[in-house]
Parts: C-alpha cells; sequence; structure tokens
C-alpha cells in the first residue's frame, strides 16, 4: 500500500484525488492538508464518516509518514509544498500549475540531493500527454503554429501549464521565428496573444468548461488542428494513479506524465 497525502483536498481536484485514493486498493490515504480546512479529521465530513484520516490546515504541523505528496493546491503555495516534501523524504506528484523555471530547477536540485523521486505533471490526461507528442511532430513539418487553450474561469494562471509545455515542446523541433506579418500592429493590446518564440498563445476563461487545448498548425494551402477536451475531472486521475504507483522507484524530479508512460 502507497501512504499517501493529499494537499489542496478542499478543492475540486484535491477532492477528486481523495475519492480516488480511497477507492484505489493499492493506496492509503494518510493524511490531508488544505488551510481552508477547520477540521480535525476527514471523519468530521458527512461525505467521508467513515474514513479516519487526519487533517492539518498548517505545513509547519504536519506530522505523517505518507510516502507520496499528490499537490492540487495554488500556484503561489505549491513550490514551498514540494519543498517541504522533498525535505521530507516524500515524493511529490505535482499537479498544480504556474511553477516558474527557476522554481522547477531549485526543486530538482533539492530532489537529487535527497535522493526522492518525484513528478510535475502540467496535465495528468492521456489525451493531453498525446496532443503534446502529435504536435510536437506536427512541428517538424508545420512550423507555423499557434495554440489556445481555453479553462473554466476560476483558473488562476494563464497561460495554462499544458499551453506552455507544449509550446515548449514544439519549441524543441521548430526554429524560433516571428509569426505573422512582419509590421503586424495590434490595435487592441493583446488580440495576438502571448509570445513564445515568435509562437503565439491564446488562453480562453468560461463558465462550463474543463480543460481544452487545440494545437492550429498552418502551412501553404493546409492547415491542420490538433484538439483535446477534458470534460471531468475524473479524466485526470488514471495519470495521478500511475505517478502514485510509479514515483518511488526514482531519485529524480520529474516534468511530464510521459516520463511514467
Ligand atoms: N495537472 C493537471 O492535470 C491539472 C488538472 C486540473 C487542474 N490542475 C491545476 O491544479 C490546481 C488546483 O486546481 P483546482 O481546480 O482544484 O483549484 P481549487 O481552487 O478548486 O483548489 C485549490 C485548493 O488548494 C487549497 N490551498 C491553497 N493554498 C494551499 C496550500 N498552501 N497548501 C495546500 N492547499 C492549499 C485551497 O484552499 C483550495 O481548496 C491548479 O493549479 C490547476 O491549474 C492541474
Amino acid at each position: 500500500m502507497v501512504k499517501v497525502l493529499v494537499a489542496g483536498f478542499k478543492g475540486r481536484m484535491g477532492n477528486t484525488t481523495v475519492q480516488m485514493v480511497l477507492e484505489h486498493a493499492d493506496f492509503e490515504l494518510v493524511a490531508v492538508y488544505d488551510p481552508m480546512a477547520s477540521e480535525k479529521n476527514l471523519n468530521e465530513n458527512p461525505a467521508y464518516a467513515q474514513t479516519d484520516v487526519p487533517v492539518f490546515n498548517q505545513l509547519v504541523d504536519i506530522d505523517t509518514k505518507a510516502e507520496v505528496w499528490v499537490d492540487f493546491t495554488r500556484p503561489d503555495s505549491v513550490f514551498e509544498n514540494a519543498q517541504y516534501a522533498l525535505q521530507h523524504g516524500i515524493s511529490p506528484v505535482i499537479g498544480t500549475t504556474g511553477l516558474q523555471d527557476d522554481q522547477v530547477i531549485q526543486l530538482q536540485a533539492l530532489a537529487k540531493q535527497k535522493g526522492v523521486g518525484g513528478l510535475i505533471a502540467p496535465n495528468f490526461g492521456i489525451s493531453a500527454v498525446l496532443l503534446m507528442q502529435f504536435a510536437q511532430k506536427a512541428a517538424q513539418y508545420l512550423p507555423d503554429v499557434e495554440i489556445i487553450e481555453m479553462h473554466h474561469d476560476n483558473k488562476l494562471d494563464a497561460p495554462s501549464g499544458t499551453a506552455i509545455n507544449t509550446a515548449k515542446m514544439i519549441a524543441e523541433v521548430r526554429q524560433a521565428h516571428k509569426q505573422g506579418h512582419p509590421e503586424e500592429k495590434e490595435t487592441l493590446a493583446g488580440a495576438r496573444g502571448a509570445d513564445y518564440e515568435g509562437m503565439r498563445i491564446h488562453a480562453v476563461r468560461l463558465p462550463g468548461y474543463v480543460a481544452h487545448e487545440q494545437v492550429l498548425f498552418g502551412g501553404k494551402g493546409e492547415a491542420l488542428t490538433i484538439r483535446q477536451d477534458s470534460f471531468d475531472r475524473i479524466s485526470f486521475m488514471s495519470g495521478v494513479a500511475v505517478a502514485i504507483e510509479k514515483i518511488r522507484a526514482y531519485q529524480e524530479l520529474m516534468v511530464g506524465l510521459e516520463n511514467l508512460l
């Protein structure tokens, strides 16, 4: 049984993860953490009346035998949480997006120093992982590309971690170049979206959406659109489960679920 702590358990993804961990035959939920929690035990919550699991609402109070720390929190707390997990020999499985590149480098150095495996996955959905791989392949032949990501309107960071990761993977095979007309001008600021090595990234925020992405390629007289849709947060859970199962076999912090598939 893998002992699991879920950080951000009061949130949408954290709550879905708690349910998955409780239902999984090989996982044991040993602690949950969320600054918004006022209860001391999960069984105080009517939905988990039979579940005896300690609740923590401050990092300094956490006292646990957890082996894996699943993090679905906020862009401004994930770095501190991941540091805490690594320092305590707990393997972080990070779903929270918004970590900066220099923070990832610092965490990777800490993981190496401690010999602890960990994963940062901007997207745990298999359709998103495949979309990124297909997009990288397509960019070898069609280097003019724009990315449109669409999410629910409670998302804090933009563009999404998946969109940034898609752009990074494409940038590995595409020579950086500015797209569009060399003299193009925005008459409304932001009209052309964010710029990643000349690729444009557009972020849509609307109620009703969960997580969706399109990668549009244009060539002479042709176009290719690759699209993925996550309609339900349950779609991320098989990827989270794979990470929980496998991550303790590693001694480094990796980025991208594809490293474990
Ligand atoms: N990797 C993926 O596949 C994937 C999929 C969906 C969402 N996400 C990301 O997961 C994160 C959470 O998304 P959500 O929709 O569940 O958000 P949410 O707002 O519903 O939940 C976040 C929870 O984190 C808690 N929290 C805040 N600070 C905390 C801290 N320091 N420690 C622990 N918990 C803390 C909040 O109280 C809240 O309950 C976001 O960054 C989102 O982009 C990733």
